[in-house]
């Protein structure tokens, strides 16, 4: 596939015509979900400060790109906390259908939904999740252990295979598009940016760590997750393990 640099370059003067100028509703900020499906709550975030004692200076300082984990399972209190520093919502002005998360995003458009193949966190069943943010629960997508397609949709690389959960960001583009239109493609991927530099420090800040991962099979991926791959796909993904030593293992 043809691909150019020129999507990273500003045309933001371009922009006519946006579905949001000619009236078009806004699209929601979450996808709907299925009720009847198994929804599992999540730690409330008041809990989180016990967990996370870390000081700011010391997380930018240690960070880096971890790829060997514990067998260690990871609790749901700091599931919960990765999942609120990466996509939390502090506040949903539900008639607007607006939300402000913990993450910045180009226009609060915010294109992102979190899915989880979760394969070691304490009280949850290895499978594949999807987090309701407004909520801040997780539904459950498919049971199973998806070790080895994990691994296969991500060029063979192990480590993402052998982690306790793999954070899986898909973009809903529209959500974007319905503002900016064609300047939308590189706004979705600077937003990734934030999400994931969020989970690298929060993830510091619980003794594990994590490794951003752009080197993926993007049908494999999708199909994993469950995906259309037009109105939403995979952008990108990192897994987080509890790790050795802190700040020594790569
Ligand atoms: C956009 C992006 C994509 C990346 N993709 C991968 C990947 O697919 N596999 C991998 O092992 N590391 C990946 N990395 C991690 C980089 O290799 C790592 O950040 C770099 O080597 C610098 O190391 P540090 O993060 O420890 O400072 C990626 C990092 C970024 C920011």
């Amino acid at each position: 596939m043809k691909k150019s640099k020129e999507f990273l370059k500003s045309d933001w003067e371009s922009i006519v015509n946006t579905d949001r100028s000619k009236g078009v509703p806004k699209p929601p900020v979450e996808k709907p979900y299925d009720k009847n499906k198994k929804i599992i709550p999540l730690p409330k975030i008041d809990e989180f400060k016990e967990i996370t004692k870390t000081n700011l200076f010391d997380l930018i300082l240690n960070r880096r790109s971890r790829r060997k984990y514990t067998n260690k399972p990871l609790s749901l209190k700091e599931l919960s906390f990765l999942l609120w520093a990466t996509q939390g919502v502090k506040k949903y002005v539900k008639d607007k259908e607006v939300v402000f998360r913990t993450v910045p995003s180009a226009g609060a458009c915010h294109p992102f939904e979190t899915y989880l193949i979760v394969f070691n966190v304490d009280g949850l069943e290895k499978g594949i999740y999807r987090y309701l943010s407004i909520e801040h629960k997780l539904i459950l997508i498919k049971e199973g252990d998806f070790s080895k397609q994990t691994i296969e949709a991500t060029l063979g690389q192990q480590f993402v295979g052998h982690s306790a959960v793999v954070f899986i960001w898909a973009a809903i583009p529209y959500r974007t598009e319905w503002k900016y239109t064609h300047e939308s493609y590189k706004a979705i991927a600077l937003d990734a940016g934030h999400i994931c530099q969020n989970l690298y420090l929060a993830s510091e800040a619980l003794n594990c760590g994590t490794c951003a991962v752009a080197a993926y099979d993007q049908e494999k991926m999708d199909l994993l997750i469950g995906l259309d791959g037009q109105e939403e796909f995979v952008v990108y993904l990192a897994p987080v393990g509890k790790i050795q030593t802190p700040g020594n293992s790569f």
